[in-house]
């Protein structure tokens, strides 16, 4: 109470970044910072461009406009629809593969290309601009090397090393034969319960200003120097414009409510320089600016990023994001266009989007000055970075050598570099940092032995689940890492995940931190560290209890609050999410086989670490700026000193819930509750088991699954009796269903359950059912699987998505008897339903 009273304050006395009323969005274009854009007209180009144009009906125009998902276009569709560029989404690999690797998207990269240039249904045979998500290196192909993700890359303070990631990333996206990548992200993060926080270098505006020339200059090369835009690098895109690390509570996709200075001056700092370095395209933002979605937003994307700002490149959407603009859908959005957005990202949506834009541009709902100028910029970036003349990808020059580019020797040591550039270390008491190799070194945690764990989200899969260390060859663990350089001077190095061992160990490195996540599905409510869970903890502390020192290596997108884990240990790093070349931490940690510091700390905090779990939004200069650990901490050995004991409270009044959990370990979750429902309509509680609908046709009972009453067996005796999960507010989901997230249940069944289905809740008369029992019915009687039904399922069956009340129904047949563990919104299941998505 006192605390949020206290917040209260500082906002109202506009001492905080000032929140402004969601009536101000006038922008003043002329008080942006004017650039200049590098590459003044250029004769021969423009006039290529002009000779195509003067060729293209309206259809042809209007599909180089859009993009489509691999996932959801064929290359025939390309030919025939002439579309301007395909995608690669996190999720969509070729084929329908789950994970691919060099020669599968050359393939998939020539079968596009072929198609684009193929003028058997007309038009004028210009090659698709293939586009892919490489964020922290080339992250979708196997094998290929992951460097650590933008929050770590802005500890190192090293613009110089940036520019190297840049070139080694384009040249391996080069290498598969695709010439564009989503990069880099130029978020100013300000609110660290972002699940995005990890795509940005910084809360601080400088950082990402320095970082953004150096990244777009590395992936695209130097404007007028050779390099640029030559076969060994690729278009860069500065996303997401604007303001998409200031929206209110750190909220994916929401609004920036701030001042139009603020917007300026913190988010936009990054674009001015990307820009003057001649980045080729910009994604627009989900985000809003005071409630205007900025895929609409004509002002920021046409009067400052083309006028003020010169951008002479073009505007990408981001996935479906015009279907946010109001009085849009996905398939039909001439407000975006007129807003100054170019390429429309629809993965989905094209076909129809196609159709819609054609017949607004021949209804004069969108200009045909506009449509040119749309499409005059897209094929001068085609035209420019040479797409009309390269030909095959896969006979390009990288593609053909691309055994010695993706994951070579030299950009494994890049990346080993800046693992061990970006590593802060936070305490270091009584100087056991660095370790002995020499000595007896106990290493667990369960993130010891997991490149998945520290490469995060973006990794060969959208939200980097479901991946074991056989997905990622070339790499090495932390663990893998510390091991080969223990060894090789001599000392003992045992792996533990669990902690257990039968020898003391000198001392233990713990490595432990944040389970992957993308975008919304990684936004938390508070900075808590795992809440709910401390099995992180218990290990540290037991190992203590042993008085074995212990060194703390902690995985995260984003500074959490960690006191008592901070207590727990001796020493303790932030690592982030250093990416594929685990090496890098051993580096520092430990002295070389002769006993020297071959590498000291030198990564400083470019995020503030809080005090509390509450203390949001916290950003350097801010107004009572009470860190715990400042903007700029990091120790060294030369200057540490021994951190106290920190307070363990940690600010969160009422139970710590994860997001998108709604029943764990057999029970609801704080803020649900959960009820059979008799055949007769009647409900009952169902949190106090065993019982029973108040007519016995279902029933509800403990049972175990990986401990003793975690999960809770549902029998039903006579059909449509229900078993419910009932939240105590309308839950809103419609951006989980625009990102493919899944419904997800631990269960097991019985071979009786013949007849079961799922739904979602939206009140009286409002509800969406699935069939279950088909897919129970594919995993073996009685065993356990994680099942996975996507949401778009249960909009398809009727279920308002933004409006949940309930959402987790079962309704059993007369037989039906299932056991269930928890539920959760998730991508990482065993099986999924089949059922219609559109
Ligand atoms: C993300 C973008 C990304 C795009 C394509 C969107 O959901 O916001 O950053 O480039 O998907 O994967
Ligand atoms: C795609 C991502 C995309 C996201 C949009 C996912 O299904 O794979 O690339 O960013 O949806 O929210």
């Amino acid at each position: 109470m006192k605390l949020a009273f206290a917040i209260g304050v500082i906002v109202a006395s506009g001492l905080l970044s000032q929140p402004v009323s969601s009536a101000d969005t006038t922008v003043h274009p002329e008080q942006w910072p004017a650039v200049q854009w590098p590459l003044p007209q250029d004769a021969k180009i423009a006039s290529r461009v002009q000779a195509l144009m003067d060729r293209m009906s309206v259809e042809e125009k209007v599909g180089q406009m859009v993009q489509a998902d691999l996932n959801s276009v064929t290359p025939d569709d390309v030919r025939r629809y002439h579309l301007g560029s395909v995608l690669a989404g996190g999720n969509s690999k070729p084929g329908g593969l789950p994970k691919a690797g060099v020669a599968q998207w050359q393939a998939a990269a020539d079968a596009f290309w072929r198609a684009s240039t193929d003028k058997s249904a007309g038009g004028q045979g210009i090659p698709v601009l293939f586009g892919i998500d490489a964020v922290h290196g080339h992250n979708n192909a196997v094998g290929a090397t992951l460097f650590p993700q933008n929050s770590a890359l802005g500890a190192m303070r090293d613009p110089a090393l940036m520019e190297k990631i840049g070139a080694a990333t384009a040249a391996e996206v080069r290498a598969t034969g695709i010439s564009w990548t989503f990069a880099p992200t130029l978020a100013v993060v300000r609110d660290d319960r972002w699940g995005r926080s990890y795509e940005g270098y910084s809360e601080d505006p400088s950082i990402v200003a320095a970082y953004s020339k150096a990244m777009v200059e590395g992936l695209q090369g130097k404007v007028g120097t050779p390099a640029f835009l030559d076969t060994m690098h690729a278009v860069a895109t500065a996303k997401h414009f604007l303001g998409d690390g200031g929206t209110t509570n750190g909220k994916d996709q929401g609004s920036a409510d701030i001042s139009e200075a603020d917007l300026r001056t913190i988010h936009g700092a990054g674009y001015p320089p990307a820009v003057a370095a001649g980045v080729q395209t910009v994604m627009a933002s989900f985000s809003a600016w005071n409630g205007v979605k900025m895929h609409g937003n004509k002002a920021l994307l046409t009067d400052v990023l083309k006028g003020r700002m010169d951008f002479g490149g073009f505007v990408v959407g981001d996935w479906n994001g015009h279907g946010q603009v109001p009085g849009c859908s996905n398939d039909d959005c001439a407000a975006a266009i007129n807003a100054g957005v170019d390429m429309l990202m629809a993965p989905d949506s094209w076909r129809g989007l196609v159709e819609n834009t054609v017949r607004e541009v021949k209804a004069g709902q969108i200009t045909t000055q506009r449509l040119d100028d749309a499409v005059r910029r897209i094929l001068t970036v085609k035209v420019r970075s040479g797409l009309l003349d390269a030909g095959l990808p896969s006979a390009q020059p990288a593609a053909r050598q691309a055994s010695s580019i993706v994951g070579s020797p030299a950009h494994r040591d890049l990346a080993r570099q800046a693992v061990r550039e970006s590593l802060v270390l936070l305490k270091n008491n009584g100087g056991l940092l660095p370790l002995n190799p020499r000595s007896r070194i106990l290493v667990t945690g369960d993130a010891a032995d997991s490149i998945s764990r520290q490469s995060g989200g973006w990794t060969l899969n959208w939200q980097g689940v479901g991946l074991t260390n056989a997905d990622f060859p070339g790499a090495q663990s932390i663990w893998a890492g510390i091991k080969a350089q223990v060894d090789k001077a001599g000392g003992t190095a045992v792996l533990s995940t669990d902690g257990t061992f039968s020898e003391k160990p000198d001392v233990a490195v713990v490595v432990f931190g944040e389970e992957p996540y993308a975008e919304f599905q990684g936004d938390i409510p508070n900075l808590a560290y795992r809440p709910g869970d401390d099995h992180d903890l218990e290990l540290l502390r037991a190992l203590h209890a042993r008085h074995i020192p212990v060194v703390a290596v902690f995985l995260s997108g984003r500074p959490l609050w960690v006191n008592r884990e901070l207590n727990a240990s001796d020493a303790f790093v932030a690592a982030w999410l250093p990416g594929s070349e685990g090496e890098g931490v051993a580096d520092v940690l430990l002295r070389d086989a002769h006993g020297q510091i071959a590498h000291d700390f030198r990564g400083r905090l470019a995020y503030s670490w809080p005090r509390t779990a509450t203390q949001t939004p916290l950003n350097l200069g801010q107004a009572g700026y009470d860190p715990l650990f400042a903007f700029g901490y990091g120790l060294t050995y030369a200057t540490a000193h021994d951190l106290g004991v920190l307070s363990e409270n940690s600010g969160v009044k009422g139970q710590l819930v994860q997001p998108g959990l709604f029943f764990d370990r057999g029970k609801a979750v704080a803020g649900m509750q959960d009820y059979l429902v008799g055949a007769n309509g009647k409900r009952v509680p169902a949190r106090v088991a065993p019982t029973h609908s108040d007519d016995g046709a279902v029933s509800i009972a403990s049972v175990d699954f990986k401990a003793q009453e975690d999960a809770r067996r549902l029998r039903w005796t006579q059909a449509h009796a229900r078993f419910v999960l009932e939240s105590g507010k309308a839950l809103d989901l419609e951006r989980e269903v625009n990102g493919d997230v899944m419904l997800a249940l631990w269960v097991r069944a019985k071979p009786s359950s013949s007849s079961l289905r799922i739904g979602m809740n939206c009140g009286l008369g409002c509800e969406g059912m699935v069939n279950l029992a088909p897919t129970l019915a594919s995993v073996p009687p009685d065993t356990w699987a994680r099942i996975g039904i996507p949401l778009k399922c249960f909009r398809v069956a009727g279920t308002n998505m933004a409006k949940v009340m309930q959402p987790v129904v079962l309704e059993g047949g007369d037989s039906a008897d299932i056991a269930v563990s928890r539920v959760w919104l998730g991508m990482d299941v065993d099986k999924v339903v089949d059922c219609p998505t559109h």
